[in-house]
């Protein structure tokens, strides 16, 4: 893509409006300092002197992140916060990135999903321990799915674009929340409607998909191990998704890019190759975010898909954070050389 057209794109993000329904979950990260730890009198345990803790979204929570990072306009969750702190945290730190939380159901019934980290610091090295989940024992009721719904009904006129995360056990996307969310995307085709979702690709149909590769072919091959997943098997499967859904297939390779699969028409969009150390956390999240906005901006397939691996090829530089990039940031890396064909 030619500079100016990746300026013209950037450039439209600051009036455009996405939604994202879905998983909103908080990352926690609780550093422990073990050289002040001192056995416990009641327990043969050393406690975990907690030194240091900091929040940023995960899942969706991330993408809003990345989106406002991007300069997208208007962001906002069509979502389901508990009421306890995490969700006072999450909306905290959504409302400090510029995020418009009114359609934001508060249930006192539900779990905000977080994923707690304890880092260990030992005298010279750290070590992660097992993660603390929080996360929703059973799915929501009919009438909290009711709530979401008329939410995203009264949010869908005013959205450019609409992003689905189903990402987590329980997910906000219940079968009836897919099947709504559906009905809704068919009765607004103006809003470009992409899904996300770790183990149900396979059953959104009429709405742009972004699987990556175990996703994709786990839909027609159960189970399959990752080191079967040939180049043959994510054709196979990306120009399947896509006939089946009726819209284009964004599906990921990591480093190597994407493919677009748009029915029988397949193009490869490599990746930005970038120098280690990296971390890929979150990678998913900074390219569906650019994809979104671009999409909804007028770029084709192929544009959206060079701008969404530049932007995650900003992230994978961000250690130790899922990271964001802003437009100033994909106009550097743009600028770097080109994009390695893998
Ligand atoms: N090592 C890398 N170097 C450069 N770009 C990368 C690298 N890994 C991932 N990317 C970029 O990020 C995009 C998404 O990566 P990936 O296919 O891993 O998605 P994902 O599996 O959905 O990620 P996540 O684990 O966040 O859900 C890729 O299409 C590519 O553009
Ligand atoms: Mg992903």
């Amino acid at each position: 893509m030619k500079r100016k057209r990746l300026e013209e794109l950037l450039a439209a993000f600051p009036s455009r409006r996405v939604g994202i329904i879905g998983d909103f979950c908080m990352d926690i990260y609780w550093h422990a300092d073990m050289t002040r730890s001192l056995l416990s009198r009641e327990t043969p345990h050393f406690p975990r002197p907690i030194v240091a803790e900091k929040f940023s979204g995960g899942a969706a929570a991330n993408v809003a992140w990345n989106l406002r990072e991007l300069g997208v306009g208007a962001v906002l969750p069509i979502t389901i916060f508990g009421d306890d702190w995490r969700g006072r945290e999450l909306s905290r730190v959504l409302e400090a990135l510029g995020v418009d939380l009114r359609h934001v159901v508060h249930a006192p019934d539900r779990v905000t999903p977080a994923f707690a980290k304890p880092i260990l610091h030992g005298f010279h090295s750290e070590q992660e321990d097992a993660r603390l989940d929080f996360e929703n024992a059973t799915p929501a009721s009919e009438e909290l799915e009711d709530l979401v719904l008329a939410n995203l009904a009264e949010a869908m006129p005013n959205l450019d674009a609409l992003l689905i995360a189903n990402q987590i056990n329980n997910s906000l996307i219940t079968a009836r929340v897919r099947k709504g969310i559906l009905r809704l995307a068919a009765k607004h085709p103006r809003v470009v409607a992409i899904a996300d979702s770790r183990n149900e690709i396979g059953k959104f149909r009429g709405v742009i998909l972004k699987p990556n590769e175990i996703e994709a072919a786990r839909v027609f091959h159960p189970g399959i191990a990752p080191a079967d997943i040939t180049d043959a098997v994510i054709h196979d499967c990306g120009r399947r998704l896509s006939l089946r859904a009726r819209k284009p297939v964004f599906l990921t390779v990591g480093e190597r890019g994407t493919f677009v699969f748009d029915g029988e028409r397949c193009d490869h969009v490599p990746g930005y190759a970038v120098e280690p150390p990296i971390d890929i956390v979150g990678a998913g999240d900074t390219f569906i975010a650019a994809l979104g906005a671009t999409l909804a901006s007028g770029a084709s397939n192929v544009e959206a898909a060079e701008l969404a691996c530049l932007a995650a090829s900003v992230t994978v530089k961000k250690i130790g954070i899922t990271g964001a990039a802003s437009p100033e940031e994909l106009l550097t890396r743009h600028s770097a050389p080109p994009a390695r064909e893998c």
